[in-house]
């Protein structure tokens, strides 16, 4: 990962881009913007990327499409972070949380056979719009003083690179620091899955990266979903 790294001023957004070029590069380009206009994340909604943030997308080549992979973004976020000096934990599938609130969020999309494109929306020197305060923050916020965007995007691209050879390699221990990451496990939590809504205790991430609630001593597998801890 990294090994060709495309770098724009201004993009609607860096997945879009991705996909666009995917067959002209190899595996590993990482195509990065300053800011895009219409960035997006999970289920539709968009994601506000202005410049100060760190917004980028890596193109993967997978055999198969791996619901995982989004672990190796997260992961990678987490560990970046810590290089920082800043303490966070995963907010099963997708999103990484400090300090009681949201950081960075993961978008994997793909062609299954083809591509994965794997986007990273870390909130660096950005700010944080007013109506966001309560549930978005960004690492300016722990460290007092703006970061250098370079050293943050190369301290990222060496993670990146990292757990995902580790989920090609031993996806097992790459399974395990997930769960160690997870900061919802044991919490209650509500899960919005489709149409249903599940209210139980996060008990486990599988092995294949569902999420395992405990409904009232009933055990049940949620394979992707919207996690909120504060729903009362
Ligand atoms: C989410 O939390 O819902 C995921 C947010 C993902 C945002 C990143 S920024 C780079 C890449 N390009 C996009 O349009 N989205 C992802």
């Amino acid at each position: 990962v990294g090994i060709r790294v495309i770098t724009l001023d201004e993009v609607d957004s860096t997945n879009e881009y991705a996909k666009s070029i995917v067959r002209e590069v190899p595996e590993g380009t990482v195509v990065v913007a300053k800011r895009q206009t219409a960035g997006r994340g999970r289920k539709g909604r968009s994601w506000t990327s202005p410049e100060g943030g760190l917004w980028l997308s890596v193109i993967l080549k997978p055999p198969k499409v791996d619901p995982r992979l989004v672990f190796v973004g997260a992961l990678a976020v987490v560990d970046t972070l810590a290089d920082f000096g800043i303490a966070s934990g995963i907010k099963w599938p997708n999103d990484v949380w400090a300090g009681g609130k949201k950081i960075a969020g993961v978008l994997t999309e793909g062609k299954v056979g083809e591509y994965t494109i794997l986007g990273v929306g870390l909130n660096v020197n950005n700010p944080i719009p007013e109506e966001l305060r309560e549930t978005a923050t960004a690492m300016v916020n722990f460290t007092g003083v703006k970061l250098p965007l370079e050293r943050v995007l190369e301290r990222l691209l060496f993670h990146l690179d990292g757990w995902y050879r580790v989920l090609k390699e031993r996806p097992e221990i790459m399974m395990a620091k997930v769960r160690e990451r997870t900061f919802i496990l044991g919490r209650v939590v509500r899960v919005v899955e489709d149409d249903d809504v599940l209210i139980g205790r996060a008990v486990d991430v599988l092995d294949d990266g569902s999420l395992l609630l405990d409904i009232g001593g009933q055990l049940r597998r949620v394979l992707y979903g919207d996690v909120s801890l504060r729903f009362f």
